[in-house]
C-alpha cells in the first residue's frame, strides 16, 4: 500500500508539487509556550522525562504552525545517561557528562540491552504521540549518530572542534572503537523500541560529521549510520530513515547509497543547485534553509526559501533548515516561511 502522509509519500521517492514541511529544534525556546512548559517541568532532563509534558511540547508547534511532522522532544545525550553516563546541563553553557577516556570507564558501561528501563518514559511519550497527533501528521524518532555522541561521552562536554574525541581516536584506538561499537549498539535498541512505540520515520544526528577527514568520515560518520540503518532495514523494513551528517560538505554526494538511508539531511554548506544535481538524484533531500533567516526574516528569508524550493522541486524533498531554529528565532518569521513554501 502506497502511503499518504505527505512526508512518507515524499521519503519514498515521490516528487510532491508542495514539498511537506518540519523544522529542526521546532519545539524549542523560540516559542513561549515552550518555556512555560519548561518551567512547569523545572529543568529540561525532567522535561525530557515526563511523558505528558514531553508530549504537549511536542505538539505545541503542529497546533501553532501545522507542520507535516512533528518530532519526538528527547535529547541525543539521553542514550549516554542510559548506558550509565551521568549527565546534566548547565544553564546558558549546554550539556555535562562524565566523560569515558579509560578501558575501566567504558567496561563500566552498561550493556546496550539493558537502555531499556531507564528510557523507558520516552516510549511512553512516542505511544502518546502516536494517539495524539493530527492523522496527516508524520511522527520522527531520533537519535544522536555514534561520533556525535561519543564525542559528547569522550570531553564530557561540546567542544569546538571535537578535540578529545578525535585525541582518544589516535591514542586509544580500542577504546574509542569500543565506545563507538557500544552506542552502535544502544542505537540500534533504543530506535527499534521507539519504531515499536509508534515512530513512523527515524532520524541520525551526525552533528559533529564535518570534522572527520578522509577515511575517517568513512569510518566513523557513514560507518555507523549503515550499520544502524541496516539493522532496522531488517528489524522495521517499512521505517525510512533521516541521515544528517552535518558538514559533510561535497560527501553528501553519495550518501544515500552508502548509508542506505531513504534521505539525506542536508546543513547550509552547501548549495541547493549543487544538491538537485549531484544528491536528490540518489534520493529525498531536506533542509539547506539558514537558521539565522529564522532571526532576520523579511525580503531574504522569503528569496532563499523560494530559491530552495524551485531549486529542489524537480526530485523528491523535504523543506527544512539546515539547522535547528536558535532561541532569538521570531515565531512569526517560522510563519512567513511555511507561507512562503506553501503559498508559493
Ligand atoms: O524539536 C526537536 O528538534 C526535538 C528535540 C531535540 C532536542 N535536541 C531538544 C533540545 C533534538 C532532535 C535534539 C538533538 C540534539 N541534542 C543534537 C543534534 C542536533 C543538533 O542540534 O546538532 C545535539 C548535538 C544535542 C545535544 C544538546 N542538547 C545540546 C548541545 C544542547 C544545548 C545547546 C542548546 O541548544 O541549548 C541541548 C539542549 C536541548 N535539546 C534543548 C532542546 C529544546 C534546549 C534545552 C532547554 O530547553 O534549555
Amino acid at each position: 500500500m502506497k502511503p499518504q502522509k505527505t512526508i512518507l509519500r515524499a521519503l519514498a521517492g515521490e516528487t510532491l508539487p508542495t514539498p511537506p514541511i518540519w523544522m529542526m529544534r521546532q519545539a524549542g525556546r523560540y516559542l513561549p509556550e515552550y518555556r512555560a512548559t519548561r518551567a512547569q517541568a523545572g529543568d529540561f532532563l525532567s522535561l525530557c522525562y515526563n511523558s505528558e509534558l514531553a508530549t504537549e511540547v511536542t505538539l505545541q508547534p503542529i497546533r501553532r504552525y501545522g507542520f507535516d511532522a512533528a518530532i519526538l522532544f528527547a535529547d541525543i545525550l539521553l542514550v549516554p545517561q542510559a548506558l550509565g553516563a551521568d549527565l546534566w546541563f548547565v544553564t546558558g553553557e549546554g550539556p555535562r557528562l562524565s566523560t569515558i577516556t579509560t578501558q575501566s570507564e567504558l567496561d563500566a558501561l552498561k550493556p546496550a540491552a539493558d537502555i531499556h528501563d531507564h528510557l523507558n518514559p520516552i516510549y511512553t511519550t512516542v505511544k502518546m504521540l502516536s494517539q495524539e497527533l493530527p492523522s496527516d501528521t508524520t511522527l520522527i524518532g531520533f537519535a544522536g549518530a555514534p561520533w556525535t555522541v561519543a564525542t559528547y561521552m569522550i570531553a564530557g562536554r561540546g567542544t569546538p572542534d571535537q578535540g578529545p574525541a578525535h585525541a582518544l581516536k589516535a591514542e586509544n584506538r580500542a577504546v574509542f572503537d569500543g565506545l563507538m561499537t557500544r552506542i552502535t549498539e544502544a542505537t540500534i535498541a533504543y530506535l527499534q523500541m521507539q519504531i515499536d512505540a509508534g515512530a513512523e520515520v527515524v532520524k541520525l544526528f551526525d552533528s559533529w560529521a564535518g570534522s572527520l577527514l578522509d577515511q575517517d568520515f568513512i569510518d566513523y560518520s557513514i560507518k555507523p549510520m549503515q550499520q544502524i540503518t541496516a539493522a532496522l532495514k531488517k528489524s522495521h523494513p517499512n521505517t525510512p530513515v533521516i541521515a544528517f551528517p552535518r558538514g559533510a560538505g561535497e560527501r553528501y554526494q553519495g550518501a544515500h547509497a552508502a548509508i542506505g538511508s531513504a534521505c539525506v539531511a542536508v546543513d547550509d554548506g552547501v548549495d541547493a543547485a549543487w544538491v538537485a544535481q549531484t544528491v536528490q538524484p540518489d534520493g529525498c533531500v531536506q533542509g539547506n534553509l539558514k537558521s539565522s533567516h529564522m532571526v532576520t526574516g523579511g525580503d531574504a528569508l522569503v528569496a532563499e526559501t523560494r530559491r530552495i524550493v524551485d531549486a529542489l522541486k524537480g526530485g523528491p524533498h523535504i523543506f527544512n533548515l539546515g539547522h535547528g531554529i536558535t532561541p532569538d528565532g521570531d515565531p512569526e518569521n517560522v510563519q512567513l516561511m511555511i507561507d512562503t513554501v506553501r503559498g508559493g
